[in-house]
């Protein structure tokens, strides 16, 4: 057992959030405790590069109720809960990990996890895939399968299969419907809104909320922002979601003019630079920037550094910058805000795609002598059992198909 936290005292505080977490993950509970009577990961490693979170917490306890053994670090250096990451070391888990580690002490956090020689990676923006492929080939023969959590890393192990360079099998978990439609959806949606609040204070009503990118996250995003009395902008480079935007009622335009009409920037396009320094150039004083993509380089933050004149902290993970005479601020250093500056998806939304994790790693590991180095989507059964068990966790029922209406749905004849 080994572990690089923060403060291992924080431990105590950890549980009561992680209990917190729990009792609003009814879904994954239920695949805990199917999986403390079947056992159906023992005798496996499990590495993990996933936000070190209470919810984290509660997927990681419960990959160990099936038997597994576990190494985690984080997949960003500022999203850690520094209590949540004690608690796990306290109950013995493998856990390097903690908020405002440098990123040299992010990628020695990764080989830690690597040191462990995992058999399956549980992954949020494929850093740990990567660096395994690029760093520590001589693993790759062992490995079983991996998860991955978020839409970044799927591009990007798409990519990776279609060059023929994966090497194992990959469960694209952000393909399920329980988590795009779910968490990118609601999660995102929620979550930067209230990271960018808790750093800001600012009142939203009123102000000019620049979303860029329309895809889950940032239909999210714009909904929650409209919701507080934003007049919402999005920007987009894709006609379909483009057009939905301007008939979901927001303006569409270029980033160009955007840029000259918003008061507060939010980055949902998982693109590179999509607010470069040009833009910034262009902004009003007193503007501020956020990002809620996987990766900290939607915002041009090394061009805005540049074009600085002064740069001061002046509010936690809110940082003051004055460009050309004016001020322009930046939320979490361009880092995912909702982890950087809040605490990440509300516990609920992690529930299912939690559940997708775990099933997904049981369902790798039952289908290991099949699965080629490829990237899977979960069957269509395993996305619904998630489902219903969260209707059943949130005491909903619904309706089933009668036997005539399924036998309606598979046939062809009647008409008008
Ligand atoms: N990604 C977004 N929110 C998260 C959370 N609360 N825990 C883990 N990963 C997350």
């Amino acid at each position: 057992m080994a572990y690089e936290v923060k403060d291992i005292d924080l431990a105590s505080q950890g549980f009561k959030n992680v209990s917190w977490a729990e009792a609003q993950m009814g879904a994954l509970l239920k695949v805990r405790e199917r999986f403390k009577k079947e056992k159906p990961l023992s005798g496996y490693r499990i590495g993990m590069a996933l936000h070190v979170t209470k919810e984290t917490a509660v997927l990681v306890r419960t990959l160990v109720a099936g038997g597994a053994e576990v190494a985690i670090t984080s997949c960003n250096p500022l999203s850690t809960q520094d209590d949540a990451a004690a608690a796990l070391a306290a109950e013995g888990v493998n856990v390097f990990a903690y908020k405002g580690e440098s990123v040299e002490e992010y990628y020695r956090f990764l080989d830690k996890v690597i040191s462990f020689n995992p058999q399956v990676t549980i992954d949020d923006g494929m850093d740990l895939v990567t660096r395994i492929h690029a760093e520590h080939p001589q693993l790759l023969s062992d490995m079983i399968c991996g998860c991955e959590e978020t839409t970044t890393g799927v591009i990007r192990l798409r990519a990776m299969e279609k060059k023929g360079a994966l090497k194992y099998p990959i469960i694209a978990v952000n393909d399920c419907q329980t988590k795009h439609l779910m968490d990118n959806y609601y999660g995102t949606g929620q979550s930067s809104l209230d990271g960018l609040i808790r750093a800001s204070n600012l009142l939203i009503s009123g102000k000019t909320v620049v979303v860029a990118g329309y895809g889950n996250c940032g239909k999210g995003v714009a909904l929650r922002a409209k919701g507080l009395g934003a007049n919402v902008i999005v920007t987009e480079v894709d006609p379909f979601r483009a057009l939905q935007a301007k008939m979901d009622g927001y303006r569409v335009m270029k980033m160009e003019q955007a840029a000259r009409e918003g008061d507060i920037f939010i980055t949902v396009s998982g693109n590179l630079r999509v607010i470069s320094a040009e833009h910034i150039r262009l902004m009003r004083d007193g503007a501020i920037l956020a990002n809620s993509g996987h990766f900290d380089h939607e915002i041009d933050v090394a061009g805005l550094k540049q074009m600085a004149s002064d740069v001061q902290r002046i509010r936690p993970l809110f940082d003051e910058y004055i460009v050309e005479g004016k001020r322009i601020y930046l939320c979490g250093e361009g880092r995912l805000v909702n982890l950087a500056c809040a605490e990440g998806h509300p516990s609920t939304v992690m529930s299912l795609s939690f559940c997708d994790q775990a099933l997904g790693v049981e369902w790798g590991i039952r289908n290991r002598e099949t699965l080629e180095p490829k990237v899977y989507r979960l069957p269509e059964e395993i996305d619904q059992t998630v489902a219903k068990l969260q209707l059943e966790a949130m005491g909903v029922s619904i309706d089933e198909l009668t036997s005539e209406q399924k036998e309606y749905l598979s046939s062809w004849q009647r008409g008008t």
